[in-house]
């Protein structure tokens, strides 16, 4: 777990780059900071809304597909829903727009949205392929394009992208899966370099199995006995404290970054051991 410095302890959004000491800028006390999170429809997204709305003082908007649990969530959490479908880059601007029009702009992207595909890579449909980069990966390309150019104008602002211990490691028949949420922990980490001295904070929470219909829907159930499956609501509380913490990468449960770690510093290593044990 690394902090790259102080972002929003509370949900007035402080002024400027971190350790920045030059003049005060006007602060808008009045206007809550607004969150943008998608996903929001179901498991980890719901239980991030329902997290920043617990915390208060945040104007929350809703994104996902099906709009009946999306009003439902939306309701319980004082939100307001923007429905709409990702899997392509329109849909992705339609929402910033929609997010822009209803609240001027956005001062946290929770970009949780995401799909699975299980099985062995040589029978994956062409189609699932493209879902899968499409949801997992080029729509938060695509929303971060859309929303970073109004928070880096204002110098201040937070991206947290939803990620995967598939990512950091590898999985075996979640080859694509694996790929998209390696390719939004690098993005995530290009941006950071980019963005290093602004006021804009780029954060990477990596669950292992969260207990979610994400299994189901993909159509193939959890069958490992480790890492176990953690409560969204867990999730939730990582990404709340990347957020509040400006931690650009947080592991949940914790001892996830061991195998990820290991990964990085002996790989060859870590590839008997996964292969053995996996
Ligand atoms: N569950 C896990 O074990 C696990 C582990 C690591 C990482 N993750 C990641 O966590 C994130 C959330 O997953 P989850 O477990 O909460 O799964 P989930 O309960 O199935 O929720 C997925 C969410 O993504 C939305 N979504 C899917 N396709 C979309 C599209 N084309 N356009 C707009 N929204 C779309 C869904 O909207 P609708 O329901 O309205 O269609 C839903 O809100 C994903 O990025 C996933 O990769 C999950």
């Amino acid at each position: 777990m690394e902090a790259t410095g102080p972002l929003p302890h509370t949900p007035v959004l402080p002024e400027g780059r971190p350790g920045h000491h030059g003049p005060a800028r006007p602060v808008h006390r009045n206007k809550a900071p607004v969150a943008l999170i998608t996903g929001a429809s179901s498991g980890i997204g719901a239980a991030v809304a329902a997290r920043f709305a617990a915390e208060g003082g945040w104007q929350l908007l809703l994104n996902g597909r099906d709009e009946t649990r999306l009003g439902q969530v939306a309701a319980r959490c004082a939100a307001t829903p923007l429905p709409c479908d990702l899997s392509e880059p329109a849909g992705c601007g339609q929402l910033v727009d929609a997010a822009f029009d209803v609240a001027g702009g956005v001062d946290v992207l929770v970009a949780g949205a995401g799909i699975g595909w299980a099985g062995p890579f040589t029978t994956m449909p062409p189609a699932a392929i493209d879902e899968v980069l499409a949801v997992d990966l080029a729509a938060v390309v695509h929303l971060t394009r859309r929303v970073l150019p109004h928070i880096v104008q204002r110098d201040r602002g937070h991206l947290l992208f939803v990620g995967s211990i598939a990512g950091a490691v590898g999985v075996r028949e979640e080859a694509v899966y694996s790929a998209a949420k390696a390719a939004v922990a690098a993005f995530a980490e290009s941006l950071r370099y980019e963005l290093a001295g602004t006021g804009v904070q780029v954060s990477v929470v990596v669950p292992g199995a969260v207990n979610t219909p994400f299994f189901a829907r993909r159509g193939a159930p959890y069958q490992r006995s480790r890492p176990r499956p953690i409560p969204a609501a867990r999730v939730a509380d990582a990404v709340w404290d990347a957020v509040a913490h400006g931690r650009s990468e947080v592991f949940v449960p914790g001892w996830l970054q061991l195998p990820a770690r290991v990964k990085g510093l002996a790989p060859a290593l870590f590839r008997r051991l996964a292969t053995r044990f996996a």
